[in-house]
Formats: structure tokens, C-alpha cells, sequence
């Protein structure tokens, strides 16, 4: 059995089988369809791309995956290159991650652990929208907004270092004010159909 996300599997209705997939469609026996969303937003460049799957046949003769934990290899290192000439400023280290929620927890992690080495121990507090969406992990559930995770504020209380605010200067402004001492970053994603995300510190004046 498959347990379907985002979906009540009660009243699910029978979910389309996908037999092919070329450029921007979808395949079933019958029929074909746009992918609107390139599958979660993971096949931007459409299904079949020749230069993507023969760069991943490739790879894949070579080696399909090998961990950064004391290992290194020169694919990472031209992806990182090309990444830091892309960003601007001084933006220049990449940290591979393998999902956008797991990539949010990173660079909460990166947040904090700033403030802590620099002894500021009590900015533990993270500032993000209100209707938010950051990812389905545990911390990313508490620092958005969405409301098919209320239910872990029932659990858990009210929370206790994430404080949501709506899109609007003043907002952000008597947030600084009041939480100033305790701010950790302010997560940020598009209000556009782009699903990304970026986390600022914060530095205090
Ligand atoms: C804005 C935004 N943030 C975070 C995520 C979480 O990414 P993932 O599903 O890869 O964990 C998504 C996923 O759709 C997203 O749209």
C-alpha cells in the first residue's frame, strides 16, 4: 500500500498512472497531460531533457553518489564553482543538502550556531511570514505558517521561538523592536510560484 502525501486517503480520488513522461507532459495508457507544477517544482527543465539525463547516465557509469564527510570529487567542486559565480557578493560556500525542507533546518542551523559562537546564547527567535510555508520537517513546521500543521501548536503550545508576521513594513519594524534582543533570522520565501527560500541573520545595529 502507498500512503499518498497531501491528500485524505478516505476520499483520495484514484490517482493518474504515469506510464511515459516527455519535455512538459505526462503519459497515462490514454491520455496526455501538462505537468503545471514539473512534478513539485523537481523537473523544472521537463521530463527527458537529452542534456540532463545523458549528464546523469554518465555520472552514474562513474558513480551515482558519493558523501562530502572527509570525501571530495570534482563534479561537487564544478557545481560549487559555477553556483558561487552565479550568486553575487561574497556568497561563496555551497552546502549540499537533499531536500528544501532539509535545506531551510541547514540554514537555521547556520543561523543559530552563529549567534552561539559569537556568546549572543538568547537570539533563538526566528521572524517569518504569516501563512508560510518552509517545508514538512518538525522545525520547518514550526517556523511556517501553513495551516494543515496547526495541529502540532495543539500538541505543542503556543511558539515558543518563531513569530509570524504579516507582509508589511510596519510589521516588520515593531517586530525588530520587540523582539530585537532575541532575533535569530528572518526566513523568507517568494509570494511568487517560485519555492525557495533564503535565511538572513540578522545583525544587531
Ligand atoms: C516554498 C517551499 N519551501 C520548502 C519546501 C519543502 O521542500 P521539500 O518538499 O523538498 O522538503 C517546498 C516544497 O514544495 C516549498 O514549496
Amino acid at each position: 500500500m502507498i500512503w499518498y502525501p497531501y491528500q485524505q486517503m478516505k476520499t483520495m480520488k484514484d490517482p493518474y498512472e504515469i506510464v511515459d513522461a516527455n519535455g512538459v507532459y505526462l503519459y497515462t495508457k490514454d491520455n496526455k497531460m501538462i505537468d503545471s507544477v514539473s512534478s513539485w517544482w523537481s523537473v523544472i527543465h521537463g521530463y527527458k531533457h537529452p542534456v540532463l539525463t545523458q549528464a546523469i547516465k554518465d555520472q552514474a557509469d562513474k558513480f551515482a553518489h558519493v558523501m562530502l564527510g572527509g570525501l571530495t570529487h570534482e563534479p561537487v567542486r564544478r557545481l560549487s564553482d559555477k553556483l558561487a559565480d552565479w550568486l553575487p557578493g561574497d556568497l561563496n560556500y555551497c552546502f549540499f543538502s537533499d531536500s528544501g525542507s532539509v535545506a531551510v533546518e541547514v540554514a537555521l542551523k547556520m543561523a543559530l550556531q552563529y549567534y552561539m559562537n559569537q556568546g549572543e546564547r538568547q537570539r533563538t527567535m526566528t521572524l517569518s511570514l504569516t501563512h508560510s510555508y518552509h517545508g514538512d520537517t518538525f522545525k520547518t513546521m514550526e517556523v511556517g505558517d501553513d495551516e494543515d500543521y496547526h495541529f502540532v501548536l495543539e500538541a505543542f503550545g503556543e511558539k515558543k521561538y518563531a513569530v509570524n508576521i504579516p507582509t508589511e513594513i510596519p510589521a516588520l519594524e515593531e517586530a525588530f523592536e520587540k523582539y530585537h534582543d532575541k532575533l535569530n533570522c528572518l526566513l523568507v520565501e517568494p509570494l511568487l510560484q517560485a519555492p525557495a527560500e533564503c535565511a538572513c541573520t540578522t545583525f544587531p545595529s
